[in-house]
């Protein structure tokens, strides 16, 4: 199979800096040598670079470094929908999660029934209104489902968003008051360490397939690091204890390889500068080979 590798460059959508170093720290992690070994032909698209903000806030907007968000969002849509037109899977690093807003727009453009599953601490379903931050990483579920500022709802086209009964997430340990409210009126379902400690991975995931892949066009996995213990991924931004286990999080991309309905994937929140020896970065490596098919024999 032929698998496109897409580096984003980018931590203006984050509040502590050095994520947009995240592509190299995975490449260095030996990234294209595990994905060629798993029999894929590999192109390497190098990566989006984000610049730093001519004005971090635009006048009268709570959200940070919108106008760049925006265009590397934009770029990062175009790319997906660019490289699945070539029949390519698509895997993208990150970055900062804001980066989710232009993959799955792109994905959106060729799989309009997509469902996801998002492993995550965090909701990232914030918008303007509700962001105790105003980091745009902490909005892109809100915005890929319709929800937030026009500029970010509009990136691959206003109608191109998700349906809210075929999201899943999945390690949650984090929400904001506003998350929480949110996500029951939408009626969103949401996998909490709880449900995790209580049901086991399997049964969790399984749930989670069914979700996300019975009765649409495939599923995308979005996977931020810190949805790990610290333990195992130290070099994220917003570290919260009592996370997925190595062999949790390993267990659930293998059996999202075995259901074989994966259509695209990222990995984000890899953060070099705050980490121990790349440990990070070589985690998500780890972890892309599971999710792509290593245990398959
Ligand atoms: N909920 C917090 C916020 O809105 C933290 C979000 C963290 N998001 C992430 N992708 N790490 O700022
Ligand atoms: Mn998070
Ligand atoms: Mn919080
Ligand atoms: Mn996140």
């Amino acid at each position: 199979a032929k698998l496109s590798l897409i580096g984003v460059a980018i931590d203006l959508g984050a509040g502590t800096p050095g994520v947009s170093l995240g592509p190299s720290a995975i490449r260095y992690a030996g990234a294209i040598d595990k994905l060629t070994g798993l029999g894929y032909e590999v192109k390497d698209e190098g990566n989006i670079m984000a610049n730093k903000p001519i004005s971090p806030k635009t006048d009268g907007i709570k959200l940070n470094n919108l106008d760049e968000v925006v265009r590397v969002n934009t770029e990062l849509c175009s790319k997906v929908a660019e490289v699945m037109q070539e029949g390519r899977f698509p895997l993208v690093m990150g970055g900062d999660h804001s980066i989710a807003i232009g993959t799955i727009a792109g994905v959106l453009q060729h799989k309009k029934n997509l469902g996801v599953i998002w492993f995550d601490a965090h909701g990232d379903i914030n918008t303007e209104e509700t962001s105790p931050s105003g980091n745009i990483h902490g909005m892109p579920v809100a915005v890929s489902m319709g929800y937030g500022h026009e500029r970010l709802t509009g990136i691959g086209g206003k109608d191109n968003k998700l349906q809210t009964d075929k999201f899943v997430f999945i390690g949650s340990r984090d929400l904001d008051a506003g998350e929480r409210k949110v996500l029951k009126d939408l009626g969103v379902t949401v996998f909490t360490m709880h449900e995790i400690d209580r049901l086991g991975m399997t049964e969790v995931i399984e749930r989670a397939i069914k979700i996300a892949g019975d009765g649409t066009d495939g599923i995308h996995v979005s996977f931020d690091m810190d949805s790990m213990d610290p333990i195992y991924a130290p070099g994220t931004g917003t570290r919260v204890p009592g996370g997925l286990t190595y062999r949790e999080s390993h267990l659930a991309l293998e059996m999202i390889a075995l259901s074989e309905k994966l259509v695209s994937a990222e990995f984000v929140e890899v953060n070099p500068i705050i980490d121990n020896n790349n440990q990070t970065a070589k985690a998500a490596v780890a972890l892309m080979g599971s999710l792509l098919g290593e245990w398959l024999i």
